[in-house]
């Protein structure tokens, strides 16, 4: 699978997961539903959206990006969105451990960072980075990605979280 198309498939699993955790959010007659699955989703958006996603793009893609002025000013902005969605994590962990802190809007604000982040990425950039990386550097990231994601996602550890997450709904 080539590098930009693995990003995009893990765009669809991690969108996937932020439309569960929305539907657990508004769920207004059962709320403890949410935090009841925090430990899970907030094991998902730490191990494969941070660690993994995000370092691909982070250590991998972005340093690529350098190559065309336009485009690493295009990075910036990604990399500011990565630093943005890890401290609406860190709020939503904190909300986790507080029965009394807004746990639902927590989520819901990061569901919503996340959406926006994916559709600038799909939509107006990766295309863009792609056509001006070409073949042999494209190549050179997909390697790069498979020692990223060998040293963030144990095997089976994607299924395992999703099963997890999935129960909850
Ligand atoms: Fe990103
Ligand atoms: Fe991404």
């Amino acid at each position: 699978m080539g590098a930009f198309e693995q990003l995009r498939g893990e765009h669809k699993v991690i969108l996937e997961v932020a439309a569960l955790m929305e539907l657990l959010a508004s769920d207004q007659d059962t709320p403890d539903r949410l935090r009841a699955s925090m430990p899970e989703l907030l094991d998902f958006l730490r191990t494969y959206v941070d660690r993994n996603h995000h370092a691909k793009e982070e250590l991998a893609l972005f340093p690529a990006m350098e190559v065309d002025p336009m485009l690493h000013a295009l990075a910036e902005v990604l990399e500011a969105e990565h630093d943005e969605a890890r401290r609406m994590l860190v709020l939503m962990e904190e909300a986790a451990r507080d029965e009394r802190a807004p746990l639902h809007n927590a989520a819901l604000a990061y569901t919503a960072h996340m959406r926006e982040h994916i559709a600038k990425e799909n939509e107006m950039i990766f295309d863009a980075a792609e056509r001006t990386l070409g073949t042999e550097q494209t190549n050179a990231l997909e390697r790069e990605f498979t020692d990223i994601e060998a040293a963030a996602l144990a095997p089976g550890k994607l299924e395992e979280l999703l099963a997890a997450i999935r129960k909850h709904c």
